[in-house]
Formats: C-alpha cells, sequence, structure tokens
C-alpha cells in the first residue's frame, strides 16, 4: 500500500510540476506577445480594438502549411546555416518580432509598395510575400547580394546550389522581385522608378555608415505614415540617431530590442480589409 502511494505521489508530482512549467510557459508568452502589440501600436495607433483581427493574422501564418513544409525541409538538410530556426522558434522569443514586424504589421497597414534589403535564406521575405499575399495587393521588392562569408559582416556563405531566398514558395513568388546586387547601386534606382514607398525593411550590411545611408536614402520616398523597419539596431547607433533626427514614432519589441521600427510621422492609414475600419488618419 506505502509502496502504491508513494508512486501515485511521485506521477502527481511529476504531473503537477509539468503542468506548471506549461501554465508559466504560456503566461511569459502572452505577456512577450502582449508587450510587442503594445510595442506596435506606438507606429500603429488604430491597433487598440483589432485584437480579433490580430489573433486571426497570428494563427494565419503559424499555420501556413506550405511554407512550414519548406521550412522544415530546408532546416532539415541545410540546419548548420545561419538563421535555420525551427518552425517553433520562429514564433517564439526574439524570432516571434520579425512576424510582429514584418506580417502583423503589414496585414494591418496594407501596403502598396514594399522594398527589404538583405534576403540570404529569404524568411523575412516569406513573411512579407505571405502577407502581400493574404492582403492580395502589394509587391516586394528585395536587394541581396548572395552571403560570402567574410563580407559584410556575413559568418557563413550560401552554399552553391541555393539562391537567395531559397525558403520563399513558388506560390508567392508572383509579387516578388529579387535584384540580385549591392543595394548602392540598386536601391537609389529602384525608389527613382517606384516614386514612393510604404513599407522598408533593412537586414543587409549592419555598418553605421550603411544602415545609415539606406535609411537617409529612402526616407525621402516614404510616403507619410510609411514605416522604416530594422533588424541589428543593436549593432551600433545608426538607427537611434536617425530615430531621433527625424523625432517620429518609433517601436521597438520588448523580447528583442535589436529590433525597431519608426512611422513616417503625418497621417496613418489603415485601409479597409476583413475587419478593419475604414481609412482613417491619425494626427501625429
Ligand atoms: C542577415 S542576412 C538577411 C537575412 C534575411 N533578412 C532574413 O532574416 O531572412 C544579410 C544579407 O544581406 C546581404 N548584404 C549585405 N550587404 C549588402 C549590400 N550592400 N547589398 C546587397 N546585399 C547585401 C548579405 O550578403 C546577406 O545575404
Amino acid at each position: 500500500m506505502k509502496v502504491w502511494r508513494s508512486i501515485l505521489a511521485g506521477a502527481f508530482n511529476c504531473w503537477f510540476s509539468r503542468m506548471k512549467e506549461k501554465i508559466w510557459k504560456g503566461i511569459r508568452q502572452s505577456e512577450a506577445i502582449s508587450d510587442e502589440i503594445d510595442c506596435l501600436r506606438r507606429i500603429v495607433p488604430l491597433l487598440s480594438g483589432q485584437k480579433e483581427a490580430v489573433r486571426q493574422y497570428l494563427e494565419e501564418i503559424e499555420t501556413a502549411q506550405e511554407i512550414r513544409e519548406r521550412v522544415e525541409y530546408y532546416v532539415e538538410h541545410y540546419g548548420y546555416l545561419p538563421f535555420s530556426w525551427s518552425w517553433h522558434q520562429r514564433f517564439h522569443g526574439k524570432q516571434f518580432s520579425r512576424v510582429l514586424f514584418l506580417y502583423l504589421l503589414l496585414r494591418l497597414i496594407r501596403p502598396e509598395n514594399v522594398i527589404e534589403t538583405g534576403c540570404f535564406s529569404g524568411w523575412t521575405s516569406t513573411l512579407i510575400l505571405y502577407a502581400l499575399h493574404r492582403n492580395e495587393k502589394g509587391h516586394l521588392w528585395t536587394i541581396d547580394l548572395p552571403a560570402q562569408a567574410g563580407r559584410f559582416s556575413m559568418d557563413a556563405s550560401l552554399p552553391q546550389e541555393l539562391t537567395p531566398g531559397f525558403l520563399v514558395p513558388d506560390m508567392l513568388r508572383p509579387r516578388w522581385t529579387l535584384i540580385i546586387g549591392d543595394t548602392r547601386e540598386h536601391l537609389p534606382p529602384l525608389l527613382h522608378r517606384l516614386e514612393n514607398i510604404d513599407v522598408f525593411y533593412h537586414d543587409s550590411d549592419h555598418t553605421y555608415e550603411h544602415m545609415m545611408w539606406e535609411y537617409t536614402t529612402v526616407w525621402p520616398y516614404l510616403r507619410q505614415g510609411g514605416i522604416l523597419i530594422s533588424d541589428d539596431i543593436g549593432a551600433n547607433t545608426a538607427f537611434w540617431d536617425f530615430a531621433v533626427a527625424m523625432g517620429c514614432p518609433m517601436a521597438i519589441p520588448a523580447v528583442n530590442p535589436n529590433f525597431g521600427a519608426i512611422s513616417k510621422m503625418g497621417e496613418m492609414y489603415i485601409q479597409k480589409g476583413p475587419e478593419m475600419s475604414n481609412i482613417v488618419s491619425v494626427s501625429p
């Protein structure tokens, strides 16, 4: 009888500590999510009241089977490459900020023209393109020089048999133009041709000089209410110097202070989507 009692007590303790861990994890994750969503509110003020849309948008990307299968295939075969996070990791912790800024944000603001610098595997291109696909509008231009170890602070080269953006599924490619080359050469003529853009995402060379050059080159072409997003803002003070100089609202996610966004002040448009409010303007 004693033996049974101690087996049962052991099993109960084990179950109880697992449950406790699960509950804590859940609380921490939902705290992280609400912190991050709160931080987005600074650049998308009308996020309030979009709780159901936010939940739906986050669910649709996490359950995107075609993207998941492609990611899992490449993680299995090329897991030694940088940025080879598992599907789960891409939606938790630090990586969650990419989903929020590059998927959720783009679903909410429904941009027309988006430019990204730095592609590599194309995870962030995939997030952006899936948002445009679900929005049924918009185009992404990505400029990338295939990664080479030792160049632009990359510590790995893109394997010869792969092309930049290998993670991007075929169904998302019609809304995508991938430009192979240096952003110094290709960004100015692209901006000139597009005349204005809604979202810019920097993830190429993270030196102060280059980051500042990209931000200042893009800014005049970013429409009022447009958003500049940047990775690696902790690499130097370029993002901070630029944001302070522009005096615009800034968002830095709590779980990943290496990621940031600035919204160009003025009218913030949130266009009518399935559950969105009509075009609304917000004074800065
Ligand atoms: C950090 S990786 C991009 C990762 C990608 N955004 C993601 O998270 O899925 C940086 C990429 O930018 C490229 N790159 C760096 N400096 C560049 C430049 N001046 N012009 C074009 N591409 C550049 C690198 O070769 C590399 O492919």
